[in-house]
């Protein structure tokens, strides 16, 4: 069994949704209750086993560099205030030495061109790539129960979740060829299309573990729908020579790259946290409807 140590993060979208927040603040910044977007994927490939952190991100996103830098003079403030629990936050902030590589991709040419990015930093092994987007809720993490299904199978393999067919336009979508409980072979994906055209309702979530030999896919990758590099066009282009299928995790998975997905993974993560469950519990059951104004 190929042990999966790297994962790429690609984080250099605008978040253009999320202004005027994401005005100074990146996307992956945005906190989901008291963590940002970011470490939710983070702890899900650390969980998994990974060892190398590899964030593709863009000018202007410098917070998220600071976010996993230590933070000596607050660090020290709070060891001399005795504030334990304060500090025992940042734990999941820190990187071993040399564990976290930020590249920046120059040109916002698609999630093809981002995680080409990382190339040299794979080298010659396969690797996992997390977009922060896509939350999962899931006991073990999505990219474990992945690692996992990938020892038996190997090849290329895409995180999926069955979704209604008339959805099918947000998502690459699974051309299905046989299924083996969670696993399904695959002989290929087509990204974003039209219900009448899907060629199943398996839609691919961001979660992919990849064969180094994707790189020189990438390569060669013109633009593909809506006129960006592909990552679904570069492990299509594979099809013939690697095994590619799709691993059906367990688990919750929000949208957090629209408000609505971002709002309800903030409640779900708030309702799984003991400290905070029961209170927004009783919350979120009153009747939140408008109140009326008596003439
Ligand atoms: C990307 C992928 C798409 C996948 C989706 C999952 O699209 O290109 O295949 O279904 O992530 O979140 P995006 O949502 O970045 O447009």
């Amino acid at each position: 069994m190929t042990h999966i140590r790297k994962a790429v993060f690609p984080v250099a979208g605008m978040g253009t949704r999320f202004l005027p927040a994401t005005k100074s603040v990146p996307k992956e910044m945005l906190p989901i209750v008291d963590r940002p977007l970011i470490q939710y994927a983070i702890d899900e490939a650390r969980e998994a086993g990974i060892e190398e952190f590899i964030l593709v991100s863009a000018a202007g996103k410098g917070a998220l560099e600071d976010y996993f830098d230590t933070a000596a003079a607050l660090e020290l403030r709070l060891k001399a205030a005795g504030k334990s629990s304060a500090l025992d936050a940042l734990v999941p902030t820190r990187m071993p030495e040399g564990a976290l590589t930020i590249l920046r991709q120059a040109q916002p040419k698609g999630l093809g061109h981002a995680v080409r990015q990382a190339r040299r930093h794979i080298g010659d092994e396969p690797f996992a790539v997390l977009l922060p987007d896509d939350l999962i809720q899931g006991t073990p993490g999505a990219l474990s129960q992945m690692v996992n299904a990938h020892a038996e199978v190997g090849g290329h393999m895409v995180a999926t979740m069955d979704v209604p067919l008339k959805a099918t336009s947000a998502y690459g979508v699974l051309d299905v060829v046989s299924e083996n409980g969670r696993i399904a072979k695959a002989r290929g994906m087509v990204e974003k299309p039209r219900p009448e055209v899907a060629p199943s309702t398996q839609a691919v979530i961001g979660r992919y573990i990849l064969q180094p030999n994707i790189f020189d896919r990438l390569e060669n990758l013109g633009p593909g729908a809506g006129g960006e590099m592909q990552l679904t066009d570069a492990i299509n282009a594979d099809v013939d020579q690697i095994e590619v299928s799709g691993y059906r995790f367990v688990g919750d998975r929000y949208d957090c790259g629209s408000i609505q997905g971002f709002v309800q993974a903030t409640a779900a993560v708030a309702l799984s946290r003991p400290d905070l469950a029961d209170e927004l519990g009783v919350f979120l059951s009153r009747d939140l409807s408008y109140p009326t104004i008596a003439a």
